[in-house]
């Protein structure tokens, strides 16, 4: 295989700039350029204050500072940086489509596919091409399709540099908020793909850092699919958990002690058995749709109801909680002010998309609650996108605070949405003597320090505790 030189990644969102960041961390020999159509995008990667790149992950600074500049760089020039380059990444965003055949459950490949015209169109050379999107699987046919109709293969004795190509599968399985330290020490890299020579070549960037037994080689369409199946194994277990937690409530048990007596048995494992206000993120609900609708297309429909499910049970949990709320507000919230911890969809991230907080925060809104949001990470502008309406102090609308004391002031409720660790030392006795009375807490990820919260004198409601 021959060594790489240059790398051009399209897209520098939460995979494309954190996974770029550590390639060229860990390769000072590779020049890598990430490129973006979102021009405020590129610029944010590129000010001078770390503190305001445009993804928030712990630890992501201080890998950029250390390699912007030197082999990795940020441009909306597109183009160019194809034509430099020996290998282009695709890590562009597969949201769920929103309009016509497969609304609703099929990914949207327009990203995908306008991105591999734009490498036919201006790749030089022999160029491999590697997927890190997630996709349906057999999209690397299509990507391949759109290539080839480029490709020039020149007559042996032709002098003149052909354009070539080869596509590889190559996954990110990076969790956001643990983002860097998944990229340093992954539990596996996944590389799907025909071309022996790519594959060795994409193997030998990862195999800098990544001992060879954890790279794994497979062909294009088990790597394609392995990542569905991954996340749908993931969300399916928090759709399980938060079942069995509505069930704790019903009959006095508890989800944290069932969690630890199932998680000790070494084949179901300790990991992502914490009940919550359901799953979030832009990845495990449109990936599951992904594959619902892969499986009906070829015919599966008994498959793609049991994976339907699981995102039917996480929407049910979202609203369980915030009817929940209100029930025990007496039955309405008009009014009231609840103080909202958290909006992000997972402590360590700026990231909201899909996150549980929205739909939870919607339905309060729609019984006319006045709510107070604050969270670390996430900006006003971003609430105001994700509610779809401004901040306002009227009965249905919210405000924003700057500390969880500010948003508890004069308020009926705390609810606890994102398992901020801040949230674990809380001081209730300064909280509860802010609040109106009688006042609760819901604790949604069962994070805080639910004793001092009842010594305070607040009644609390904690997920998954009977
Ligand atoms: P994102 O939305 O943060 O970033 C995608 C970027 O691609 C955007 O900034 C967009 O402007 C840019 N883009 C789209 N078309 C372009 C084009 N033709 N030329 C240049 N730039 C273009 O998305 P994110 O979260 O980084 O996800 C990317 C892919 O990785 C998705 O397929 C996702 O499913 C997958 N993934 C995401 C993970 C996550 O935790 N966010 C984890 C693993 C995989």
């Amino acid at each position: 295989p021959s060594p790489i030189r240059t790398i051009c990644c399209i897209g520098a969102g939460y995979v494309g700039g954190p996974t770029m960041a550590v390639i060229a961390d860990r390769c000072p020999g590779i020049q890598v350029t990430v490129v973006d159509l979102n021009a405020e995008r590129i610029a944010a990667w590129n000010d001078p204050d770390l503190s305001r790149l445009p993804v928030y992950e712990p630890g992501l600074d201080a890998v950029v500072g250390r390699a912007r500049g030197r082999n990795l760089h940020f441009t909306t020039e597109v183009d160019a940086a194809i034509a430099a380059a020996d290998m282009v990444f695709l890590s562009v965003n597969t949201p769920t489509k929103t309009r016509g055949v497969g609304a609703g459950q099929a990914s949207d490949l327009r990203w995908i596919e306008a991105s591999a015209r734009q490498v036919a169109a201006s790749a030089r050379g022999h160029t491999i091409v590697v997927e890190k999107s997630t996709l349906p699987v057999r999209t690397a046919e299509t990507v391949k399709a759109i290539l080839g109709a480029a490709q020039q293969n020149r007559p042996e004795g032709d002098r003149r540099q052909a354009k070539t190509f080869a596509v590889l599968s190559n996954p990110e399985f990076l969790a956001e908020g643990t983002a860097i330290g998944d990229l340093e020490a992954p539990d596996r890299v996944l590389i799907g793909g025909e071309d022996t020579a790519a594959i060795e070549s994409l193997a030998g960037i990862y195999a800098t850092w990544v001992p060879q037994d954890r790279i794994l080689r497979t062909n294009l369409w088990s790597s394609e699919l392995s990542k569905l199946t991954a996340n749908a194994f993931l969300a399916q277990r928090i759709s399980s958990i938060n079942s069995i937690a509505a069930l704790c409530e019903a009959t006095g048990a508890d989800v944290r002690e069932v969690g630890r007596a199932i998680g000790t048995d070494s084949r179901i494992g300790a990991k992502f058995l914490q009940a919550g206000p359901g799953f979030g993120g832009s990845c495990f609900q449109k990936d599951i749709l992904n594959l619902v609708y892969l499986c009906r297309h070829y015919g599966l429909d008994e498959e793609a109801g049991y994976w339907e499910q699981v995102v039917t049970l996480n929407t049910w949990q979202q609203d369980r909680i915030a009817r929940m709320v209100v029930q025990r507000l007496f039955g309405t919230v008009t009014g009231k002010r609840l103080a909202l911890l958290g909006f992000a969809f997972k402590a360590d991230t700026n990231d909201t998309r899909e996150a549980p907080a929205i739909r939870i925060c919607q339905n309060l809104i729609e019984e006319g609650a006045r709510l107070v949001i604050v969270d670390p990470k996430v900006s006003v502008s971003q609430i105001v996108t994700d509610l779809g309406q401004p901040p306002s102090d009227a009965d249905g609308g919210w405000q924003a605070a700057s500390s969880p004391l500010e948003a508890a002031s004069g308020a009926d409720a705390v609810l606890i949405l994102t398992e901020w660790r801040d949230y674990a030392t809380l001081d209730w006795g300064a909280i509860a003597a802010v609040m109106r009375r009688p006042a609760w807490l819901f604790d949604a990820r069962a994070i805080a320090d639910a004793a001092a919260a009842r010594a305070a004198g607040l009644n609390v409601w904690r997920v998954g505790e009977g």
